[in-house]
This record gives structure tokens, C-alpha cells and sequence, in this order.
């Protein structure tokens, strides 16, 4: 198992460039296998376990896929799917396996799908989708941890989400988009990632309105064709690099991005002290000598991402005052906390909330990855540490960021993966 070594205390400047968003490119390639005809041509395609989990599944499902690291294209050929059972194996690997649900059933009116895996966030239920696909009139059942639902064809409905769940809206998009009639999902999620799928799939033929807004239109149509598309920038990941300048001191300019996906992230960046200039696909933020504390609430977006909270949290150990970090995504999303205090970040937690009472300096110490975004908070927090900081278990990092110590220690961050 690979770590990250860190020697912490360096300032950093220059530019990254992010790669394609790994949770808008996961739901567009499962959403490939709607497409009857054809090859289609995908990009900006991120080179990431997680892709290759998606891409492992696709080709058990019968579907032709290549991928070009370098190039970041990817083909899919789903003319014919062969297997319509998406194995627990692959299913406990990554949780957004779940999203090719929809994508199975629409093309064969049959799936038989393993009741999800992935990050270890709490309970993180399905049923939100399960009840969506009931709506459109499959018939559903659960057995040995497996659900199977079927439908010759979905028939349009009204979806009432009781929240927005980002892959649940996803999901349906799929099965609304080959259904008879017309579909209404309300208060689906807003992300961009959505946006990014509904784009995707109309550039396919799809009919869907509303993208990005909590009540979407999706008027079924009979099939869909093969397209060229290519995936929106990774707002996670530049949010991170972002947070990285913010713990380590000095600037970087993040390039690939649409500043409005990270609204809610720069305001709070701004309101610890940070200066932002937002250029055409870019950001550049220069950090304050000390940032001051900040409160914030994680929420589907526009709120600020969960996704970003441990980096968040990282960059406010070392703020001037007490902040505080409302989690009202996911239950249980304080892992990286207890590791953050092994830094000597003066960290208390109650229920939902963490009070971050800030330090003046964080040391060096070993420190564990739990998923993939507290381990990304671990790394910055690293960067912000003085001495020697050891990151274990950097696979959950590798799951969601291509190749991180190397672009950070581009932009002057002392950090080396040691392979064990
Ligand atoms: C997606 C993202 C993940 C991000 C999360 C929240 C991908 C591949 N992953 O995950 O990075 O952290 O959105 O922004 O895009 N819920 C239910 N029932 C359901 C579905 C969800 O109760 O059927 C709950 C979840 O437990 C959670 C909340 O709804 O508390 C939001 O989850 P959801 O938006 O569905 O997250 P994912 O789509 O799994």
C-alpha cells in the first residue's frame, strides 16, 4: 500500500490544470449504455480506479469500451449487452456502480443489480432510486443482496425526491429518458454533474428540461444514438488545490474549472481572508498570511459540497478564532477528525457539528486515509504542518484524484509517493 510522505511547511505557487470530473464522467459513461447504435467518443475522462471499476462493469454487461490514459478518451460500443446482473465484485468497489441501474434496465427491462459498496460515509441507502424506478412502474424486488426490477418499458411519472440525492436523480434520468411519456422529478438535485449528464444525453437525442434546477422534464423518447461529448472540469478537485494554497501559503491558479461550480467554496475561501480572481475557465487565489475562522454548513449544492469539508476543515485548524462545520450531508463524515488532532488540530465534535478551535502551527505525524476526500484533507493539512507528515493508505486518494502529489509538488509542495 502506497503513502504519501510530506514535508510540510513549503509555500506553494503556479498553476494546475484539473482533470475531468470524476463524478460527472462515472454517471455519463454508464449512461453510454443506453446508446443502441454506434460507438461513442468521450473525453476528458479522468484515469482513475474508479473509472476503471465503471469500465470493468461495462464489459461484463457485454459492452465494448477502450480508454487512452494519455489522450483521457474513452469509446463505448453497448449494441449489444449480453448480461444484465451487475455483480456484488464490482458493486462493492465503488458505491456509483449503483448507477448502472437505470442504464440496464431501460435497454433490457430486466436488472439485477448488488446492493452497493464504496466509501464508508455512514448508512448510505438506495432507496430513493429503488423508489423512483417503482414510480415509473418496474416491479421491484430485494433478494440476498441483490435487487432485480423489471419493466418491458418505464412509463413517465412524478418523482418526489425527499431530498436531492445526486446519483438518484441520475439514476432515473436514465430510466425517464427511454420511458413512454413524460417524467417530472422534484427536488432533484441541482449539481453540475447533473447538469453535465443532461447535456450529455440530450446531445444523444434525450429530451430532459431542467437540468440545475430542482424540478426537471424529461419527455421519453424511443432510443437514443451514439455521441462525441466531453466531460465538464472537476470542481472537487480544484476546490482541493485551491484549499492546498490556503494551508501552505503562497497562490495557485487552478485552470480546466468554471468558477460558478465553485461559488459557495471561493465565498468561504474569501471569507478567511483569501483574494480570488476568477478568469475565463480559471481561478486564481493568492492565501492570507493567517486565515480567520469561518462557519459553514454542508448542503446539496448550491450549498457548500460535502466533498470538500475535510479540506475545508484542514485549511480552518490553522485560522485565527473558533469555526464551526455543520455536516448535514451524510451522517457520519467526521472520520478524517481524529487524524487531523494527530497534527495537533484542536478539533471537538458534537452530533453533526465540529467546533475548530484554530492553532497557531500543526506537526508533523502519521496519519490515516479513510475515503477519499478525508484523505485529501490529511494531504493539504499535511502541506500546513511543520515537520514530516506520512499519509497512509493513499488508494482511497488515487480513487478520485489522478496523480496528486505530482501536481502539487509542481507548484513547489514537498511531497513523494513511497510505494510499500
Ligand atoms: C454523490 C457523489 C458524492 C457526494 C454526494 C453528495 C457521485 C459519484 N458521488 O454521491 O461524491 O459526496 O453525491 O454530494 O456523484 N440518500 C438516501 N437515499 C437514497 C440516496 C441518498 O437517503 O436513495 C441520502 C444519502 O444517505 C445522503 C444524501 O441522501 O445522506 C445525499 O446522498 P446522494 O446525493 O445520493 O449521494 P451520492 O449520489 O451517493
Amino acid at each position: 500500500m502506497d503513502k504519501f510522505v510530506i514535508h510540510g511547511g513549503k509555500k506553494i505557487a503556479g498553476r494546475l490544470t484539473v482533470e475531468g470530473a470524476k463524478n460527472a464522467a462515472l454517471p455519463i459513461i454508464a449512461g453510454a449504455l443506453l446508446m443502441k447504435n454506434g460507438e461513442s467518443t468521450l473525453h476528458n475522462i479522468p484515469p482513475l480506479r474508479d473509472i476503471d471499476t465503471l469500465m470493468a462493469m461495462l464489459k461484463h454487461l457485454g459492452a465494448a469500451v477502450t480508454l487512452d490514459r494519455e489522450k483521457r478518451t474513452m469509446t463505448v460500443n453497448a449494441g449489444t449487452l449480453t448480461a444484465n446482473t451487475a455483480p456484488y465484485d464490482l458493486m462493492r468497489q465503488m458505491r456509483a456502480s449503483f448507477l448502472v441501474l437505470g442504464p440496464i434496465l431501460a435497454r433490457m427491462g430486466k436488472a439485477v443489480v448488488s446492493l452497493p459498496g464504496g466509501c464508508s460515509l455512514g448508512p448510505r441507502p438506495v432507496d430513493l432510486h429503488i423508489k423512483g424506478f417503482a414510480a415509473l412502474g418496474a416491479e421491484i424486488s430485494e433478494d440476498q443482496g441483490y435487487i432485480t426490477a423489471s419493466a418491458p418499458r418505464l412509463t413517465g411519472n412524478t418523482i418526489y425526491f425527499d431530498r436531492p440525492s445526486h446519483t438518484g436523480t441520475e439514476n432515473i434520468m436514465y430510466g425517464a429518458a427511454l420511458a413512454s411519456g413524460t417524467t417530472r422529478i422534484i427536488n432533484a438535485a441541482c449539481d453540475p454533474e447533473v447538469i453535465d449528464l443532461a447535456l450529455f444525453l440530450n446531445k444523444a437525442g434525450a429530451r430532459i428540461s431542467g437540468a440545475g434546477t430542482p424540478t426537471m422534464t424529461i419527455e421519453g423518447v424511443e432510443s437514443l444514438h451514439s455521441v462525441e461529448y466531453s466531460v465538464m472540469g472537476d470542481r472537487l478537485e480544484a476546490g482541493t488545490y485551491l484549499m492546498a494554497a490556503m494551508t501552505a501559503g503562497g497562490e495557485v491558479e487552478v485552470s480546466g474549472v468554471e468558477a460558478s461550480a465553485l461559488d459557495m467554496v471561493l465565498k468561504k475561501l474569501r471569507e478567511a481572508g483569501a483574494e480570488t480572481i476568477l478568469r475565463d475557465g480559471g481561478i486564481l487565489l493568492r492565501a492570507p498570511e493567517r486565515c480567520r475562522a469561518v462557519n459553514a454548513v454542508t448542503f446539496p449544492f448550491p450549498g457548500f459540497p460535502t466533498d470538500l469539508q475535510a479540506c475545508l476543515m484542514a485549511v480552518l485548524t490553522k485560522a485565527e478564532g473558533i469555526s464551526r462545520i455543520r455536516e448535514t450531508v451524510f451522517e457520519d463524515r467526521f472520520s478524517h477528525v481524529m487524524e487531523m488532532r494527530r497534527l495537533g488540530a484542536d478539533i471537538s465534535v458534537a452530533a453533526n457539528e465540529a467546533t475548530i478551535n484554530g492553532v497557531a502551527a500543526l506537526s508533523g505525524a502519521a496519519v490515516m486515509a479513510s475515503d477519499i476526500r478525508a484523505g485529501a484533507g490529511l494531504v493539504i493539512a499535511g502541506l500546513g504542518a511543520s515537520g514530516t507528515t506520512e499519509v497512509l493508505r493513499v488508494y482511497h486518494i488515487d480513487r478520485g484524484y489522478y496523480r496528486v502529489e505530482e501536481k502539487l509538488a509542481s507548484v513547489g509542495a514537498d511531497i513523494q509517493r513511497i510505494a510499500s
